[in-house]
């Protein structure tokens, strides 16, 4: 008979045997096949990491889970690090352990957070979940991001935080930003979701803020299907973080711990008013807490994914570039992405906004390339108090949201993800070409 080991060994060979002969029926068939604007982009080790960590049948969050973490941590070069089961807990999580009684200035309902319209919804839901009130600032064209010169104007004596995304992996304009939120005493989350290996002015972004987020929904730069992060370089945020994930406990022991003491050795020996003396500090509750724990197997795909990281941004820089200097020719109808002069983006996608003299509408554009197989998307939410869900939502705006209405009304991206071959890139532009040629 043979030793689970040898049976081990066997399943995961031939892992990769199916791994390759999918590979081998990727075909691109220009104007057959789709050409999607994202994808997750894998080989043979992140199906054999996951299997082997399905036959570990370890069914919760665990050794995968913590090294995958410490890993992700130290590439970012921050202290802490929190898995999730998305990008949208890790926001949640993130502005909800800036609203937790333990910290030393929680921020209270009430409260302002400066942020955009333009938005990814589980970015602005926290800050209303939380009772906080978001104030709406513009973003800049061709950037997508926080207009960072409306900062000031939108100062109140609520403003307790500023929280943004860096648009599509283009950072926003960190050094005015951090110096803002500085002088104001201000926490800052990045929304680090679409970023991950973005760079301002030599610096990671989602490495400046008190907390920031990641996603690894398959879109995103890498990915284990679903899953996401926080990071922090603060204890206490870090902490207070844990705890709401987990169920809003107080003790911040992992689960699966081998000391039956806990990690802290003092699991039985706290006192809290009201419950009595050692009453088990796994089930004593200092938070509001949720369940937001991902699974290993997912985070066992993560360690293969974070090695690829580097590779992966490099594509979608090279990807980026390719189109862009394709579709410049065009700029009479369009008006194409613009970085800072400090940024590096490890863009997520390449968006583009229709000029508002143009020929033709967006709509037009979208569904003829649809029509090609050629993916699009919208820019998130536009304008997201034009959505039904936020008709009733308490929220002030500063200024205008000029900017913010125009990418509702003409803006949408296609992919530069690493999947786009260079076959790809060329029937994209191929399309947009004839497109233009036809008006
Ligand atoms: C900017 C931004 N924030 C948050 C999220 C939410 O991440 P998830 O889909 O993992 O919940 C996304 C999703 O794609 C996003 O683009």
């Amino acid at each position: 008979m043979k030793s689970e080991q040898q049976l081990r060994a066997e399943i995961i060979e031939r892992t990769k045997e199916i791994y390759e002969l999918r590979k081998q029926k990727e075909v691109f068939i220009p104007g057959t096949s789709k050409v999607n604007y994202a994808g997750r982009v894998f080989d043979e080790k992140e199906m054999q990491a996951m299997v082997d960590s399905v036959l570990d049948f370890w069914l919760t969050l665990g050794e995968k889970g913590n090294a995958f973490i410490k890993d992700f941590s130290a590439y970012m070069g921050m202290r802490y690090g929190l898995m999730l089961n998305s990008g949208s807990s890790a926001n949640l999580v993130a502005i909800s352990a800036l609203c937790s009684p333990n910290i030393a200035q929680p921020m209270k309902p009430g409260d302002e957070v400066i942020t955009t319209a333009l938005t990814f919804p589980t970015t602005l839901n926290p800050i209303l979940q939380n009772g906080l009130v978001p104030v709406f600032v513009d973003v800049e064209e061709g950037t997508y991001n926080i207009d960072a010169s409306k900062l000031e104007q939108a100062l109140s004596d609520k403003t307790r935080a500023i929280m943004f995304a860096h648009t599509l992996g283009n950072p926003a304009e960190m050094d005015v930003i951090m110096d803002f939120a500085k002088t104001h005493g201000l926490y800052v989350i990045e929304d680090t979701c679409d970023a991950l290996g973005s760079y301002y002015d030599g610096k990671l972004c989602g490495t400046f803020g008190d907390m920031s987020t990641y996603s690894f929904y398959a879109a995103h730069h890498m990915t284990m299907g679903e899953c996401g992060a926080v990071l922090t370089n603060n204890m206490g945020l870090y902490r207070q973080a844990l705890s709401i994930r987990d169920w809003g406990r107080a003790c911040y022991c992992q689960t699966g711990e081998k000391n039956p003491n806990g990690a802290c050795r003092h699991r039985f020996d706290h006192i809290f008013e009201g419950l009595p003396d050692g009453y088990d500090h796994k089930y004593v509750y200092s938070n509001i807490g949720y369940n937001l724990k991902p699974l290993d197997i997912q985070c066992a795909m993560g360690i293969e994914q974070l090695k690829k990281l580097p590779g992966f941004g490099e594509a979608r820089r090279k990807n980026f570039s390719i189109l862009y200097h394709a579709l410049n020719k065009h700029e009479n109808y369009f008006i194409l992405p613009k970085a800072l002069p400090k940024s590096n983006p490890s863009w997520f996608a390449m968006p583009l906004t229709l000029r508002s003299d143009s020929a033709f509408s967006r709509k037009d554009i979208v569904m003829y390339l649809e029509n090609e197989h050629i993916e699009t998307r919208m820019l998130f939410t536009g304008n997201i108090l034009k959505h039904p869900a936020y008709r009733n939502i308490q929220y002030r705006i500063s200024g205008s949201l000029e900017q913010t209405e125009k990418v509702l009304h003409h803006t949408f991206f296609i992919g530069v993800y690493p999947g786009m071959t260079q076959e790809k890139l060329a029937y994209m532009v191929e399309r947009i070409d004839h497109f233009i040629e036809g008006i």
